[in-house]
């Protein structure tokens, strides 16, 4: 990546001091000091510094007049809120999944958007493994139970979870993080397949240990199923009844990708009504409100979407958008942009409703 936030000697940066009009920038949550450091160096900063969203009409007014803005995974960025702004030039999301941009419609209007891809592979896979290994185990029902001092001392029938080790575990989408879980998985002895739109290369495959099989075999063989498509139309409600009861009553679903991946209503049934063991999740179809009935049952552990939630890989999350933003701010190209296609755009962002 380039220098812009780290070194004060970089050509752009002292170019970009000299300038009488530095761009501005709207942050719309809290993020590390440091990053709000880097974007300062170059932009004059806009934070929002309560840690709650924006509501939609405060992002707009606070984008007026602002050529960049750091967004969170909370903010909503449509077509409507690109067309009341029409100063931005770059959006740049502190996270690798953006369905809340809408990508087309910034292409359209020539506006960069940036993700922050790789960072978070590994810590995902990790909070991905603790689902699992929490979920079979009963982990969080323990733990309760333990602290609710109703425990009376070890008995060889309680809370007897199920074995993870030499069981089959099934990948929902082989992509960056997908193949992170593979290579924990083989660790445990287990036999691992996936399903995705493509297959992988047979290296690929090899490596990791992995098979290929369509989706309808990975639900009705695996002992855990594990979720890492991103959020799409093709991919919302990828879970719901029917593939609910391809699994067996003795597997479990875990969900690190996105909420609307799984109908929710349709898993509080099947686990209410036994046709699955349990589930792990870390994301909700409507964030931050779980379905109804979904609290009150005891084999779903519930993580508050903290996937990514290290110290290391936050800090370079957050980093990472920062220089996304200053790049596409200063003239270059920001690392990790979404839709190149803009900068094959000759005539400046069109600024009225279309
Ligand atoms: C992402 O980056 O998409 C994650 O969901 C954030 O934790």
């Amino acid at each position: 990546m380039s220098g812009s936030c780290r070194s004060r000697a970089d050509p752009a940066a002292c170019k970009q001091r000299s300038r009488p009009l530095r761009p501005k920038v709207l942050i719309t949550r809290k993020i590390f000091e440091e990053s709000i450091a880097c974007v300062a160096r170059h932009c004059d900063v806009d934070t929002n510094q309560r840690d709650v969203p924006l509501t939609p009409h405060q992002l707009i007014r606070r984008l007026q007049g602002k050529q960049g803005a750091i967004t969170l995974l909370t903010d909503t960025i449509s077509d409507a809120v690109l067309a009341r702004c029409p100063d931005l030039k770059i959006v740049s999301n502190v996270a690798v999944g953006f369905n809340n941009l809408d990508v087309k419609a910034a292409t359209e209007r020539g506006v960069m958007m940036t993700n922050t891809p790789g960072v978070l592979d590994d810590t995902t896979a990790d909070l991905t493994w603790c689902l699992i290994l929490a979920t079979s185990r009963g982990l969080i029902d323990a733990d309760r139970y333990f602290r609710s001092g109703k425990w009376k001392g070890w008995g060889l029938m309680q809370f007897l979870g199920r074995d993870i080790h030499h069981k089959t575990l099934g990948i929902c989408g082989l992509g960056r993080i997908g193949r992170r879980v593979a290579k924990r998985a083989k660790g445990f002895d287990m036999r691992i397949l996936y399903t995705d739109r493509t297959r992988a290369a047979e290296d690929v495959e090899r490596d990791l240990g992995v098979a290929f099989v369509d989706k309808r075999t990975l639900l009705k063989e695996s002992d855990v199923v594990t979720l890492h498509v991103p959020l799409s139309p093709e991919t919302t409600h990828y879970i719901s009844t029917a593939e609910l009861k391809l699994m067996k009553p003795t597997a479990v679903l875990v969900n690190s990708s996105r909420g609307p991946v799984v109908d929710e209503e349709a898993l509080v049934r099947a686990l209410g009504e036994g046709w699955i063991a349990g589930a792990g999740l870390d994301v909700y179809e409507r964030e931050p409100r779980p379905a109804p009935g979904l609290t009150r049952l005891k084999n779903v552990v519930l993580a508050p979407h903290i996937g990514s939630a290290s110290m290391e890989t936050r800090l370079k999350m957050s980093n990472m958008a920062a220089e996304n933003c200053v790049a596409g701010l200063t003239g270059r190209r920001p690392p990790n942009l979404i839709n190149p296609q803009v900068l094959m755009r000759q005539h400046p962002r069109p600024t009225g409703a279309r």
